[in-house]
C-alpha cells in the first residue's frame, strides 16, 4: 500500500449487527467515505419490484441489468447511486424489497454487477463499506476486515426500534422470525454466502456501545500507521 491507494474498511456481518451505524460513524471520524452495499442489492430489488420482475427469475433479472444504468455519485460523504436518473430513497427500506432482497442478492449475474461496482468506489477514495461479503470477495486483500455479530434477540430489538421508528407498530417475534430467514437465505447461498472472511476481527456487538466498536476500528488503524 503506498501513501496515494485508498484504505478500504471492510464491515461485513447479518442484519442489524449494527454495521450501518458503526460504519457510517468510523467514516466520519476518518474522513472517509461511507458504503451500504445492501443498499446496492436493495435497488436492483427495487427496480425489478417497480417492473413487476420475479426476483427468482434470473434470465429476467439479467435482462434489466443491460437495460438499466447504476450510476454512482458522492453525496453527504457517503457514495450513492442513481438508477435510470432516479434516487429509489427509503422506498429501498419497504416491505416489498425487504421481502425480496434476500433472492436478488442470492443471483449470480447481480452478484458480478454490484462486486465490479463497488470495487469501481474505491476511485473515489478511501472507504468503509459494509455487507456480507466485503472482505471475503469485494476487497479480499484490505488488511482492515471486521466481521459484527450480536445475539439474534439482540439485533431483532434493534431492527424494530428502527422499524418502529420509521414504520410506527411492529411486532418484535416477527422481526426476529424474519430476520432469522434471511440470515439463513444469506449463509446458505451458493455464491458469495454470508461467511467470516480470513483474517477479519470478529466483534461481539451485544452489550457494546457504538462508540466502544468504532474505537477497536479505529485503534488498529492508528496500530497500521494510517491515521496519527
Ligand atoms: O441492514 P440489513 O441487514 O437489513 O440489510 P442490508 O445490509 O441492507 O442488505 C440487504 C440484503 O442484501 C441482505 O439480506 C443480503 O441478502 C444482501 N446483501 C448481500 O448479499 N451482500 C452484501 N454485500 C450486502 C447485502
Amino acid at each position: 500500500m503506498n501513501s496515494t491507494s485508498p484504505v478500504i474498511i471492510a464491515v461485513d456481518g447479518p442484519s442489524a449487527s449494527g454495521k450501518s451505524t458503526v460504519s457510517r460513524r468510523a467514516a466520519k471520524t476518518l474522513g472517509f467515505l461511507y458504503v451500504d452495499s445492501g443498499a446496492m442489492y436493495r435497488g436492483i430489488t427495487w427496480k425489478c419490484v417497480k417492473e413487476g420482475i420475479d426476483p427468482r427469475d434470473t434470465q429476467a433479472v439479467t435482462n434489466l441489468l443491460i437495460r438499466i444504468k447504476m450510476e454512482l455519485l458522492v453525496k453527504d460523504g457517503a457514495v450513492t447511486y442513481l438508477i435510470d436518473g432516479e434516487d429509489p430513497g427509503q422506498e429501498i427500506r419497504g416491505q416489498a424489497v425487504r421481502e425480496s432482497v434476500a433472492d436478488i442478492a442470492a443471483q449470480q449475474p447481480v452478484r458480478v454487477y454490484i462486486v465490479s461496482k463497488l470495487r469501481d468506489m474505491a476511485t473515489f477514495g478511501s472507504l468503509v463499506m459494509e455487507g456480507r461479503d466485503i472482505g471475503s470477495v469485494v476487497f479480499p486483500d484490505t488488511p482492515f476486515k471486521y466481521y459484527l455479530d450480536a445475539d439474534p434477540e439482540e439485533r431483532a430489538r434493534r431492527r424494530a426500534a428502527e422499524l418502529q421508528a420509521t414504520e410506527g407498530a411492529t411486532d418484535q417475534a416477527a422481526v426476529l422470525s424474519s430476520l432469522r430467514k434471511r440470515d439463513q437465505k444469506d449463509s446458505s447461498r451458493a455464491t458469495a454466502p454470508l461467511q467470516i472472511a480470513l483474517g477479519a476481527h470478529i466483534i461481539n456487538s451485544t452489550g457494546m456501545s457504538i462508540d466502544q466498536v468504532v474505537d477497536v476500528i479505529i485503534t488498529d488503524l492508528r496500530a497500521a500507521g494510517v491515521i496519527p
